[in-house]
């Protein structure tokens, strides 16, 4: 059973470095299939920690060859900032395999997502501003720039050309930015190119060829379900597939290779940027949530909204991911807490909704039906088995299992790699 995905359940940072460390030795390739730059995890290994916006974690394991897959946007300044400071740090990073199919961020994405963000106002998304959804618009608009590209200096200008066509327009006439020339950004790209040479491969062929020998694979997914295109808080959403659909086709495997889908949920939710979000909370205890998981963005900083644990979220993720084992993340957080509040439906202008209602308008005007269960005070931070738990924080976890319509095979106590309770093994 060796091809695995990883994916969020909520709106990101759920904390997919819990999965990934307890698959660990066992794991042969890590696959970045979907995002680019926005992502941001913090890996510790020993006493060294390491933050990686763009690399897939496999690359820090010496056994694991790290992939990024043909569904990514790679900025290659990104890529090679990370790889040079991981080198300096004497990590091997020649395992790299990277997707000839992948498509590149270049300055005017980076530019335009800045200026169209400002320029939609109140309205605006919130991105990270790294030139992510415009980098995706170029790919669908069939004006992107692909790795492959690169390697032959005729068709890279043509491409270049095609797309600044229109774009030198609108960063000018609309944008109020100046024009951007084919030469320079030819010249920025180039400068790249026989570095990357070496790494770049028919990724798909190889996973396939991995799978084929049963080999571990693991398919990790940027960002989360609630920010997925097509399934998530539309238009409040990243540009990429972020749910298991994604995890083939934005690494070329099929379907029938995606064995086991692993869903990563905290305790509580969180948010980073704009759009619906029904459990947030405003009040004092937004704030003792914040600062008790430390809830700042490791890509921008920025605090990031918190609320209570939403149960529809995770029932619609499990549905439209085919999860098949929850990681919920965080328990300890909670602990301190009398009564800890979980969204069990929602109120909208006065109807009750069981699910997450497929009306973006509908889902705005959301409000929360909580339900109480009991809290625990006792640290839970050396529990290593479910009975360690307090019988409080059991019933917690078991209420949350029974409204997620799916088991929770791994539950985190704290923020170490060993903390951690597991009652299925996610390679069983
Ligand atoms: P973009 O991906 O930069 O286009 O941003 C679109 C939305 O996705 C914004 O609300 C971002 O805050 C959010 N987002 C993107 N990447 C992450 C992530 O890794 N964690 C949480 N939110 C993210």
């Amino acid at each position: 059973m060796p091809g695995i995905v990883i994916v969020g359940v909520q709106w990101g940072d759920e904390g997919k470095g819990k999965a990934t460390d307890l698959l660990g030795e066992r794991t042969d390739w890590v696959v970045k299939f979907n995002g680019g730059n926005n992502a941001g995890h913090t890996v510790v290994v020993g006493d060294e920690k390491y933050a990686l916006h763009l690399l897939p974690s496999g690359i820090l394991s010496p056994g694991v060859t790290p992939v990024i897959g043909n569904g990514v946007v790679i900025d290659l300044e990104v890529l090679f900032s990370e790889l040079e400071a991981l080198s300096a740090r004497g990590i091997d990073i020649s395992r790299l395999k990277v997707s000839a199919n992948a498509h590149i961020i270049t300055q005017y994405h980076r530019t335009l997502d800045k200026v169209t963000e400002r320029f939609l106002g109140k309205r605006n998304i919130g991105t990270t501003g790294r030139g992510i959804g415009p980098a995706y618009a170029d790919k669908i608009n069939r004006v992107g720039i692909r790795v492959q590209d690169l390697f032959d200096e005729n068709i890279l200008r043509q491409k270049v050309d095609g797309a600044l066509d229109q774009k030198n327009h609108l960063l000018v006439k609309v944008f109020n930015r100046r024009a951007v020339t084919v030469d320079e950004i030819v010249e920025e790209l180039l400068v790249y190119a026989e570095r990357l040479r070496p790494m770049v491969a028919d990724t798909g062929h190889l996973i396939a060829e991995a799978l084929g020998r049963g080999e571990v694979v693991v398919f990790e997914g940027g960002q989360a379900t609630m920010l997925d295109i097509d399934h998530g808080t539309y238009p409040f959403v990243t540009s990429s597939t972020a749910t298991a659909a994604g995890a083939a086709s934005g690494s070329g495997v099929g379907p029938g290779s995606l064995d086991r889908i692993v869903g990563i949920v905290k305790a509580y939710t969180t948010r980073v940027g704009s759009g619906p979000f029904p459990t947030e909370l405003f009040d004092e205890q937004g704030e003792w949530l914040r600062k008790q998981g430390f809830e700042f963005g490791t890509t921008t900083g920025r605090p990031r909204r918190v609320g209570w644990y939403d149960a529809p979220i995770t029932r619609y993720a499990t549905r439209i991911n085919g999860i098949t084992d929850l990681v919920l993340t965080k328990l300890d957080i909670l602990t301190g807490l009398e009564q800890v509040p979980v969204c069990v439906a929602y109120d909208v202008d006065g109807v009750r909704f069981d699910e997450v209602p497929v009306n973006q308008t509908e889902f705005h005007h959301a409000t929360p039906i909580l339900e109480y269960f009991p809290g625990w005070s006792e640290d839970i931070s050396t529990a290593r088995t479910f009975e360690d738990l307090p019988q409080s924080a059991q019933d917690y976890v078991l209420a949350l299992e029974k409204m997620s319509n799916t088991r929770i095979s791994v539950i985190g106590v704290g923020p170490e790699r060993d903390q951690v309770i597991v009652r299925h093994d996610l390679l069983d």
